[in-house]
């Protein structure tokens, strides 16, 4: 208790720098007054990188200019974070869950022997082309509504394109790429090779998250490891109630590795998105198997989530300019920065490391 105010005090000293406090919209008010107008659900579509703003369009963009630089290696290692769950990727291996993906590309679709498929998914015509597997892999129940495959999806353009990059390896003789010049120009526009396109800070996203959804994807994967609620026990990982604004280590008797002991300072906005892109990079050496959260979207409402657990939540982030409404303007994408010292967290890569999870399996 004592530490616990104690936190809470530095906290605030420290944020109060970065941040007005809004102690007025402060407590049980508060996923009311800010949950957007969205519902949870549109977590899986709702990437913020179309740039261009305005119209969003259904489903995902075409993938074939991604796939050109995507990251077999990385699309393997995110699928041994989530897809193994249901799935072989060998040839010959036993169906699960789901069926084996040897070969997948090209296949029929819904044609592996053995496997009983939903009617939903054999209703499809032809094979699994490049088109249709990002399709699915954005959103299984929208490309087939009425799957089997309880998965929510791959929102994350860059984790889709490594994925099928992957699936696309599983065979003697591989499908070749889609040619470049197949590639609409648009939509290579939207995925220049070197870098993402312009994105709302993280700050900015945080002032429109919704902490209901970081809620429902921390239960998903994190209480595998952590509990959330005031006085938990500690589980393989800390209890982390009250963890924003809190020193790094912030429970008491945790037996936390070296790596996250020698961080200094408080759990700020910041430092938890960077944490949650990758813990191995934050604090290389950490105890915390988890490959992070590639979905700067997802990790925005995991941390408006956080930031809940407490009863007396740290104020948001004040982003120039930004109502909760507009937060997602790219307009927005300077200011936020600025007003924490321009630290933006690192882009996110699937490159080099594991690439995992936007893992949002819509159920157990
Ligand atoms: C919770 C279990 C589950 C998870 C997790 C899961 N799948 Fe599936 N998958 C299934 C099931 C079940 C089916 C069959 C769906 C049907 O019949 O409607 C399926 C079907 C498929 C198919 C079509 C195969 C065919 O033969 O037509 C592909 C491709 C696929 N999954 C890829 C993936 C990838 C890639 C991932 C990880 C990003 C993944 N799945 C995660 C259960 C799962
Ligand atoms: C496989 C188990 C595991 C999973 C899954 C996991 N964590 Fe952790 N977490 C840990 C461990 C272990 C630590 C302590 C790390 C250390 O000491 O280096 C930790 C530490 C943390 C901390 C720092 C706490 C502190 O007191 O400084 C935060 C914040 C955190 N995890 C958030 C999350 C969130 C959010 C998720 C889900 C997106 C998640 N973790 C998923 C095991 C896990």
């Amino acid at each position: 208790m004592d530490s616990l105010y104690v936190n809470k005090a530095v906290a605030a000293v420290l944020t109060a720098g970065i941040a007005f406090f809004v102690t007025g919209l402060l407590g049980d008010e508060l996923i009311r007054v800010e949950v957007p107008k969205k519902p949870a659900i549109v977590i899986a579509s709702a990437e913020p990188a179309k740039a261009e703003g305005g119209a969003k369009k259904e489903g995902p963009d075409p993938i074939e200019p991604l796939l050109a630089s995507a990251d077999p290696e990385a699309g393997k290692a995110y699928t041994k974070t989530i897809c193994v769950a249901c799935h072989n990727f060998q040839e010959g291996g036993a169906n699960g869950v789901g069926p084996d993906l040897y070969g997948v590309l090209g296949r029929k679709i819904a044609s592996k022997p053995g496997f009983d498929y939903s009617s939903a998914l054999k209703a499809k015509q032809g094979v699994w082309t490049y088109d249709e597997l990002n399709e699915w892999l954005y959103k299984p129940a929208a490309f087939a509504p009425g799957t089997r495959m309880s998965f929510a999806g791959l929102p994350n353009d860059k984790t889709r394109a490594n994925v099928i990059a992957y699936l696309r390896s599983l065979s003697h003789n591989p499908e070749p790429l889609p040619k470049p010049t197949d590639v609409p120009k648009q939509a290579a526009a939207a995925a220049p090779a070197g870098g993402e396109p312009a994105k709302p800070s993280f700050d900015a996203m945080l002032v429109s998250a919704d902490p209901a959804a970081g809620k429902a994807y921390t239960k998903t994967i994190c209480v595998a490891c952590h509990t959330f609620d005031k006085g938990g026990k500690a589980g393989v990982g800390p209890n982390l109630w009250g963890v924003v604004g809190a020193p790094h280590g912030h429970m008491a008797g945790f037996d936390y590795s070296s790596a996250l002991k020698s961080k200094q300072g408080p759990w700020t906005y910041d430092e938890l998105n960077q944490w949650l892109t990758s813990p191995a990079k934050y604090a290389p050496g950490t105890r915390m198997s988890f490959a992070g959260i590639p979905s700067e979207k997802t990790r925005a409402n995991v941390v408006a989530y956080l930031r809940t657990l407490s009863d007396n939540p740290e104020p948001l982030p004040k982003v120039e300019g930004a109502t909760p409404a507009k937060a997602e303007a790219p307009v927005a994408a300077g200011g936020g920065a600025a007003a924490k010292g321009g630290d933006t967290p690192p882009p996110m890569t699937d490159k080099g490391g594991p690439a995992s999870g936007t893992p949002e399996p819509a159920s157990k």
